[in-house]
């Protein structure tokens, strides 16, 4: 085992009796690494997790985690973390003893245990609040206290399966920007299960997008936005103009049609090609489109257009002059913004 794979999952399939959920899925996670997995409702996020954390028996493939084949060890003997989205504070226990739970089932006590309990308590910033009951807490602390209820633990590797799906926008951030600072102070390895695109470009050091079952794309959070390889994942991450490309040509509602400008070096051979709403010129260009919805977005306005080549999703800055519903448009799809596909799916 070296640190570039600290855990892996080899050729891994799980299903819960006939209906398999993932399928033959190999990920390699370096030590200390933080990694989001992405992807549909029903992707097998969850899954995974589960598998990794020993709460699901695999059908085949191995989980390696630091040397060791874990693929059937028990859960309680993995040293895997787990926090879900419901992380459950014991309600009649105090900040303290939440925290001591785990580590007093392992046999500590004494000072050894109050000095990991107090430092658990400090690296999440709750040192005042010990004696509180979970009752007493805001909806992010309580989140911190199970943070720290899952560290002290020292758990190898930390799964998370949207831990912050059920706080609002504010405490989201504040407990994103938490969960980073512990993670890179701890050097913990982290999974991190969101639904959230923006929470996985924010957090991770690498995304995983998966889709039905299988990896769709691995790779930095700049590779997954800026440069998605497949139709799905570019739909994903908000490239809401997606054409197949045939022999050069965008493959459109109006038949084949020439791009404008010329292609990045790789894009001609590329199976399709996609651009954000950002990246469509409104106003000028070889298109023409009929406005069809609009909405403003604070710093932006956007628009629905209606096309020969197919529905257009186009963004602009709001101080840009506003445009009627109903109004005819010309418009661009600059080939030289545009990101090639090499799958469409
Ligand atoms: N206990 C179960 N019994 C049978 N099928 C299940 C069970 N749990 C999940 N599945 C199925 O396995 C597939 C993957 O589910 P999973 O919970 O891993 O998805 P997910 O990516 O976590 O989705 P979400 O984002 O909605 O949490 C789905 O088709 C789901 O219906
Ligand atoms: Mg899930």
């Amino acid at each position: 085992m070296s640190d570039a794979s600290y855990l892996s999952l080899e050729k891994l399939t799980l299903a819960y009796g006939d209906s398999v959920a993932v399928a033959n899925l190999d990920l390699t996670i370096k030590k200390g690494e933080l990694i989001a997995l992405l992807g549909p409702s029903g992707c097998g996020k969850t899954t995974t997790m589960r598998a990794i954390a020993g709460l699901l028996a695999v059908k085949s493939g191995h989980v390696r985690l630091d040397g060791a084949d874990i693929t059937r060890v028990p859960a309680n003997k993995r040293a895997v973390g787990l926090m879900f989205q419901s992380y459950a504070l014991f309600p009649h226990l105090s900040v303290y003893e939440n925290v001591a739970f785990g580590l007093k089932l392992k046999g500590m006590r004494g000072p050894e245990l109050d000095a990991k309990v107090q430092s658990g308590l400090k690296s999440v910033g709750l040192s005042n609040f010990a004696n509180r009951r979970p009752a007493e807490l805001s909806g992010g602390q309580q989140q911190r206290v199970a943070l720290a209820r899952s560290m002290v633990m020292e758990p190898k590797v930390l799964l998370l399966d949207e831990p912050l799906s059920n706080l609002d926008a504010r405490l989201r951030l504040e407990m994103r920007t938490e969960l980073q600072r512990v993670q890179k102070a701890t050097g913990v390895t982290m999974i991190f299960v969101t639904h959230d695109q923006a929470e996985a470009l924010a957090l991770a050091d690498r995304i995983v997008v998966m889709k039905s079952g299988k990896i769709e794309q691995i790779g930095s959070p700049e590779d997954i936005y800026n440069r998605p390889t497949s139709s799905f994942v570019a739909d994903f991450v908000g490239f809401e103009n997606i054409f197949p490309l045939e022999n050069g040509k965008m493959k459109t509602g109006a038949g084949l049609v020439d791009l404008s400008g010329s292609l990045s070096s790789e894009a001609p051979s590329a199976a399709g090609l996609a651009w954000r709403p950002r990246m469509v010129t409104l106003g000028t260009g070889p298109f023409q489109g009929t406005v069809r919805g609009t909405s403003f977005a604070g710093d932006s306005r956007e628009y629905l257009l209606d096309s020969p080549l197919g529905p257009i999703k186009a963004e602009v800055e709001a101080s840009q002059p506003a445009h009627a519903l109903g109004a005819g448009l010309s418009f661009d799809l600059p080939a030289e913004k545009a990101a090639p596909l090499s799958r469409f799916v």
